[in-house]
């Protein structure tokens, strides 16, 4: 099946010739020439921008959950760090990079849009970051996953436990019987269930990106999953920090030293992205989209135009 086949540059070939007939392992070194082969290039502008915004978070959450208290209260909190401030950093560096899949698409669109022509080549930036969206997406995974694992290990926790036996005891001097709390119980259990589905959808988007997956899909079928499905996984990411934040938007004690708290942060890109993929889905923009993208030209349509009033 030609649809199989892979396409493999020369010095590919060479190499993977070079590895049958020598045999050479982890032990051996090859020729110079293939210790200089890059490592990793598609990964370095994705890498680079994971690495960066984990650890601005990282020192933003730092400040606010350990240091802010610590200088105004005293008080120590800086058994935060391993697993609070972490599971701080993963979800929001996860929806920021699923956000940054999404985006240049859009800017794609709005480009084709202003120029009225899919024929016009996109800017070198535009171009490199939509060639980057896949290792975007799969870092996305990799951090959610892994937000997934930080979070559900919360109950097991010697810290929670403490807290758990504090709050029975004050609950206890207020004679209070029943510490149920209606809303807060729904907001946990929808936003829970939203993160669980949000990870399925990603973990979908992430098998189907693998080249043997994805090329026994037809275009269509590839590109129904990794657009709407995407997006329908960023949607349900976006609701699932909302519904956690819930009637924290209005708490002023959230703005620690007048700084927004991590949710708004998180959920600023993925709730730009999603409005401006709603104003594109609008049926004036969508359908002139799709008439570009099938190759209709607004120069050469002028152009023709020109030349039939001066006809
Ligand atoms: C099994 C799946 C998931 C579970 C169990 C889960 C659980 C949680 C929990 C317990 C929190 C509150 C953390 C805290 O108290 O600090 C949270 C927050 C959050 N989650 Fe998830 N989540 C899941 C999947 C996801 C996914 C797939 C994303 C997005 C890619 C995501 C994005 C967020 C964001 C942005 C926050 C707000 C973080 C903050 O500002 O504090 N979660 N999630």
């Amino acid at each position: 099946n030609t649809d199989l086949q892979v396409t493999y540059t020369h010095e590919e070939v060479a190499f993977f010739h070079l590895r049958q007939t020598h045999h050479f392992d982890e032990f051996e070194y090859p020729s110079d020439q293939y210790c200089k082969q890059d490592l990793f290039p598609k990964w370095h502008l994705p890498l680079k921008i994971a690495s960066i915004a984990s650890l601005l978070i990282f020192i933003y959450t730092f400040l606010r959950d350990v240091v802010h208290p610590f200088v105004t209260t005293n008080e120590n909190t800086f058994y935060k760090i391993p697993i609070l401030v972490i599971n701080k950093v993963l979800p929001v560096v996860s929806i920021t990079l699923l956000a940054l899949v999404y985006l240049p698409g859009i800017l794609a669109a709005g480009f084709q849009l202003h120029y009225g022509t899919k024929y016009k080549r996109f800017p070198q930036w535009l171009n490199g970051w939509m060639l980057s969206r896949k290792q975007l997406g799969l870092l996305s995974f990799f951090f959610a996953s892994m937000h997934a694992c930080y979070s559900l290990c919360y109950p097991m926790r010697r810290s929670y436990r403490y807290k758990l036996l504090n709050w029975a005891y004050q609950q206890v001097k207020q004679k209070k019987e029943n510490a149920w709390i209606e809303h807060d119980v729904w907001r946990m259990e929808i936003y829970v269930s939203l993160g669980i589905l949000g990870l399925a959808l990603l973990a979908i988007l992430a098998v189907t990106s693998i080249p043997s997956v994805s090329h026994s899909l037809t275009w269509r079928e590839f590109h129904c999953i990794q657009s709407k499905m995407g997006y329908l996984a960023l949607l349900l990411c976006t609701i699932h920090a909302l519904v956690f934040a819930w009637n924290k938007w209005v708490d002023v004690n959230q703005f620690v030293w007048y700084t927004p708290p991590t949710f708004m942060i998180a959920i600023f890109l993925p709730i730009i992205v999603l409005l401006c993929k709603s104003i594109l889905l609008l049926p004036c923009l969508r359908k002139k989209i799709q008439k570009i993208r099938c190759g209709w030209d607004a120069n050469t349509e002028m152009n023709k135009t020109q030349m039939t009033s001066r006809l």
